[in-house]
């Protein structure tokens, strides 16, 4: 029987937590995949480490001075990787003709420019970077579809739902039998503090997420709850789903990754451990499905599952996230930018935990809503929104 050669898979945040654990997946099926181009920010000597494990055809680091400390060390290890630079390489390695699927898993708006060339070019596309659907997901949606390309959500929520929709593709949910999406949120490590202990909460706190091991930026967005609110933007595009068709659901084990309701009365859900090794398997092998080396889930271990409804008092990061997404055009993107900024300053102990949806809000009120017509007018709104929320920082110090 004629063998098929592997896939060429290009890595986008590949130093990440969900680049590392595509690479895991990926490792386990060295006749099915093989890392074609890793990518990273700045993080030189993590991209090195990977490229003596992987032996990728290219490495592309944001940063110039990065790229030439990674040539030098390869040079010297005798590693044949070609090195590239600057967006530019991020955008050519996720659309070059012999790439076959694309992860997306650079965190913020970042990753918006080398998702949307994937989109161009027609990819098998996995998507972790949920920030390209909530700056813009009118484009990428419409890009998609103009290119034929495949689009597979990562978030374990997403793909969860994805999991449980209909195979068949109906022209909307409702026609679909769908009555509505039950988007799961563990809560984060806060879901019992009062209003005054989160006006203490640290960054070493906020850290600690009490399921899932993340980057820093989303683990602070599990706490403050933004990152169940971008969830939310971004299961409007993924599943063409109304704001009114959406209900977050607090789930502290996060065994259930989603669920989705239909007029029958029956909810389907999607479970399992913890690990998003589940959903990049699922999306790196769809429709088939292979081994992602996560183990069987123990349900008498787990014993109880729990479900609450989210306090947007306590967490206004979703009531915020909601708003946008009813008042549409740039909105979400100037969300998405003053958050970015809000979540650079808390690290870095700037401000407070609570000061995150304020400094958003401000931000929020502060901006002209515009509609979206293309990326460099949502890049346009995406920096003014940075400069307003530095302006509010100084202010406020
Ligand atoms: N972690 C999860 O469990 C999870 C689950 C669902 C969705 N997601 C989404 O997946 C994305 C990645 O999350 P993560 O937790 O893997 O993040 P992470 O651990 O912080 O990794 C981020 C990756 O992006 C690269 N990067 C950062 N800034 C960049 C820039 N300006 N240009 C190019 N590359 C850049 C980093 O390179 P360096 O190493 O050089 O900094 C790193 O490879 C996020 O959008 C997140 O919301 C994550």
């Amino acid at each position: 029987m004629l063998q098929s050669s592997p896939q060429n898979i290009t890595i986008l945040g590949a130093t990440g937590t969900i680049g590392l654990n595509t690479l895991d997946v990926i490792a386990r099926h060295p006749d099915k995949y093989r890392a074609y181009a890793l990518t990273a920010n700045g993080r030189a000597e993590a991209l090195f480490d990977l490229c003596k494990q992987y032996h990728p055809r290219y490495a592309v680091l944001l940063q110039e001075a990065a790229a030439d400390r990674l040539r030098q060390m390869l040079l010297q290890a005798g590693i044949e990787t070609e090195v590239l630079f600057g967006m530019d390489a991020l955008e050519q390695v996720a659309s070059a003709p012999e790439v076959d699927a694309v992860m997306a898993a650079i965190v913020g708006a970042a990753g918006l420019r080398p998702a949307m060339a994937a989109a161009h070019a027609g990819k098998r596309i996995m998507l972790a970077n949920k920030e390209t659907l909530v700056m813009a997901g009118s484009l990428f949606m419409q890009a998609v579809e103009e290119s034929g390309a495949t689009l597979l959500p990562i978030d374990s929520e997403h793909n969860a739902i994805f999991q449980v929709m209909p195979s068949k593709k109906y022209p909307d949910l409702h026609s679909g039998g769908v009555r509505k999406i039950l988007l799961t949120a563990s809560g984060g490590p806060f879901r019992n503090a009062s209003r005054e202990q989160l006006l203490q909460v640290t960054s070493q706190q906020a850290l600690n997420h009490p399921n899932w091991v993340m980057g820093p930026k989303i683990t602070i967005d599990s706490a403050t709850l933004m990152n169940k609110g971008l969830e939310v933007i971004e299961a409007k595009w993924l599943f063409d789903a109304t704001p009114e068709q959406i209900e977050v659901v607090v789930h502290p084990q996060s065994v259930i990754h989603s669920m989705v309701e239909y007029v029958d009365g029956s909810v389907l859900a999607q479970l399992g451990n913890p690990d998003m090794r589940t959903p990049i398997a699922y999306a790196l092998a769809y429709p088939e499905r292979i081994d992602s080396g996560v183990g069987s889930l123990d349900l008498f271990k787990i014993a109880t599952l729990n479900f609450e409804r989210p306090d947007t008092g306590r967490f206004p990061c979703l009531r915020l996230a909601f708003d946008v997404l009813k008042r549409g055009g740039t909105a979400p993107a100037i969300l998405n930018a003053a958050n970015e900024v809000a979540v650079e300053a808390f690290l870095q102990s700037r401000i407070g935990f609570m000061d995150i949806p304020a400094l958003i809000e401000r931000v929020l009120s502060l901006s002209s809503i515009k509609p979206v017509t293309d990326i460099p007018n949502l890049i346009a709104a995406d920096q003014a929104a940075r400069q307003l929320a530095q302006e509010w920082m100084v202010q406020s110090a």
